[in-house]
C-alpha cells in the first residue's frame, strides 16, 4: 500500500493548478443518466472516486469514453469524458460498488425519475459520523416514490413516474438536494425545493442540467424551481474549480510560509475561509489568473470558527485549518456542526507533537512553535490531507500510511507541491 513521505521545513513557491470538482465532478457524471444523449464533461478529475463512479455508471449501462493527452503536455487541463447512457440496462446500484462512495447513492433519484424504479444499497463513505439518507428518501418520497428499505438496499418505485411536488428539508443537505434537484428534472409538472443547500457545486450542476434541457429557476438560491421535462438531452459542460482544493493549498502555504499562485482558483466560492485565514494573518490576493497567497515571517493569528453549510465555513476544510492553528500564536476554537465525528485527525496531528483538545463538537488548540515529524495514519480523505499540512511544517519525517484516502479526492497531490519546494513523495511497498 503506497505511502506518503514527507521531510518538513521548505517554504512553498511557485504555481499549482487547481483541478477539476471532485464534489461537481460525481453529481455531474451521474447526471448523465438523465439522458439517452452524450454528456460531455471537461476538467474532469482523475481522482480514486471518479474512477470507482465510472464503474458504477458503466454497470447502469453507460458507456464512457475519456479523451486521450498528449505525453508530457505541460498545462493542466484536466480529463475530457463523454458519458452516453443510451439504455440503462441494470437499475440496481451493488454494495460491492456503492460501500466505499458515498455520492453513489446519488445515482437513486436519477434511475428512479428515467426508469421508474431502482434499487440502490445505502452508502458507506469516509467513516465521519452516521451520515444518514433520510432527507434523501424523504424528498424522492414528496415527489411520489414508494421507497422500502430491504436488506440494506433502498428499494424504490415511481409506478408512472414521478410527479413534482414540494420539498422541504428539514436540515441542509448536499447530496439530498442533488438527489432531488435531478430527480425533479423529469417529474411531471413543477418541484419547489425548500431550504436547498447552495454549494458551488450545486449551481455547477444545475447549470449543467439547464444545457441539458432541464428548466431550472432560482440557482444559487435556498429555494430552487424545477418544471419537469419529458426529456434531457446532450450536453458539454466544464467541471468548475475545486475549491476545497484551493482551500488547502492556501492553508498549506499559509503554514509553510512563502508565496504560490492558485491557477485557476474561484475566490468567490470560498470567501469564508479567505476570510478566516485573512483574519489569522495570511496575505491573499485575487490575480487574473486566480489567487495568490503568501505568508512572510509573520506569526499566526488564532481563530474561532464553526463549520457552517455554505456560505459559512466548510466543513471539508475543518481538519485542514486545525492543522494550521497547531502552529498559530494562541489558543484556536474550531467547532464542527455539520459532521458530529470529524476529529480523527486530531489524534494523528498530536502524534506531531500538536495540542488539542476535544469537547464534544469542539476543538481547543494551543498552537505550539514545533511540530515533529512521525508515522501517522490517514483516517479519511480531509483528514489525510490536514497531516500533509502538518507533515510539510514539522521538523523531520512524517510518513502517511493508508493514502488511498488521500487519492480519493486529491489529484496529484504530491507533484503539486514538490514543484512548489516541498520534499515530498509517495512510496509503494
Ligand atoms: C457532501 C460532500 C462532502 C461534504 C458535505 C457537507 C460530496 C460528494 N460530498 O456530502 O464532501 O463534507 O456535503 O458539505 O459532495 N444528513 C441527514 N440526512 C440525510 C442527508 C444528510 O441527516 O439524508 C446530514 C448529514 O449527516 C450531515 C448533514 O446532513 O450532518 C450534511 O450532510 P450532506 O450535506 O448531505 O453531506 P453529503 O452530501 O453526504
Amino acid at each position: 500500500m503506497d505511502k506518503i513521505e514527507i521531510t518538513g521545513g521548505q517554504k512553498l513557491s511557485g504555481q499549482i493548478e487547481i483541478s477539476g470538482a471532485k464534489n461537481a465532478a460525481l453529481p455531474l457524471m451521474i447526471t448523465s443518466l438523465l439522458t439517452p444523449e452524450t454528456l460531455t464533461l471537461k476538467n474532469v478529475p482523475n481522482l480514486r472516486d471518479v474512477n470507482q463512479l465510472k464503474i458504477i455508471l458503466g454497470n447502469h449501462g453507460t458507456d464512457l469514453t475519456v479523451d486521450g493527452k498528449r505525453a508530457n503536455g505541460n498545462k493542466y487541463i484536466g480529463d475530457t469524458v463523454h458519458l452516453t447512457a443510451r439504455d440503462i440496462v441494470d437499475t440496481t446500484a451493488p454494495y460491492e460498488m456503492v460501500s466505499t462512495m458515498r455520492a453513489s447513492f446519488w445515482v437513486l433519484g436519477p434511475l428512479l425519475a428515467r426508469c421508474h424504479e431502482a434499487k440502490v444499497s445505502l452508502p458507506g463513505g469516509c467513516a465521519i459520523g452516521t451520515r444518514p439518507v433520510d432527507l434523501h428518501l424523504q424528498g424522492l418520497e414528496d415527489l411520489g416514490a414508494q421507497i422500502d428499505l430491504e436488506d440494506g438496499y433502498v428499494l424504490a418505485k415511481a409506478p408512472g413516474g414521478l410527479r413534482g411536488g414540494r420539498v422541504r428539508f428539514s436540515k441542509v443537505s448536499v447530496g439530498a438536494t442533488i438527489n432531488v434537484l435531478m430527480a425533479a428534472t423529469l417529474a411531471k409538472g413543477e418541484t419547489i425545493i425548500e431550504n436547498a443547500a447552495i454549494e458551488p457545486e450545486i449551481g455547477d450542476v444545475a447549470n449543467c442540467l439547464v444545457k441539458m434541457g432541464a428548466k431550472i429557476e432560482g440557482i444559487g438560491r435556498k429555494t430552487l424551481q424545477i418544471q419537469g421535462v419529458d426529456a434531457l438531452e446532450g450536453a458539454v459542460h466544464t467541471v468548475l474549480p475545486d475549491r476545497i482544493e484551493t482551500g488547502t493549498f492556501l492553508m498549506a502555504v499559509a503554514a509553510t510560509g512563502g508565496e504560490v499562485e492558485l491557477i485557476g482558483a474561484l475566490p468567490e466560492t470560498l470567501t469564508a475561509a479567505i476570510d478566516v485565514l485573512t483574519t489569522a494573518g495570511v496575505e491573499i490576493t485575487p490575480t487574473d489568473r486566480g489567487l495568490k497567497v503568501a505568508r512572510r515571517n509573520t506569526p499566526l493569528n488564532p481563530i474561532h470558527i464553526e463549520t457552517q453549510p455554505h456560505p459559512g465555513f466548510p466543513t471539508d476544510l475543518q481538519a485542514q485549518l486545525m492543522a494550521l492553528m497547531t502552529i498559530a500564536d494562541g489558543r484556536s476554537v474550531i467547532r464542527e456542526t455539520i459532521f458530529e465525528n470529524r476529529f480523527m485527525h486530531v489524534q494523528e496531528l498530536a502524534r506531531l507533537g500538536a495540542n488539542i483538545s476535544l469537547n464534544g463538537d469542539t476543538a481547543i488548540i494551543e498552537g505550539v512553535s514545533i511540530l515533529n515529524g512521525a508515522p501517522v495514519m490517514a483516517t479519511d480523505l480531509r483528514a489525510s490531507v490536514s497531516l500533509v499540512i502538518a507533515g510539510l511544517v514539522a521538523d523531520g519525517k512524517t510518513q502517511i500510511n493508508r493514502v488511498y484516502h488521500l487519492d480519493r479526492g486529491f489529484e496529484k497531490i504530491e507533484e503539486k507541491l514538490s514543484n512548489c519546494g516541498a520534499q515530498i513523495e509517495r512510496v509503494s511497498d
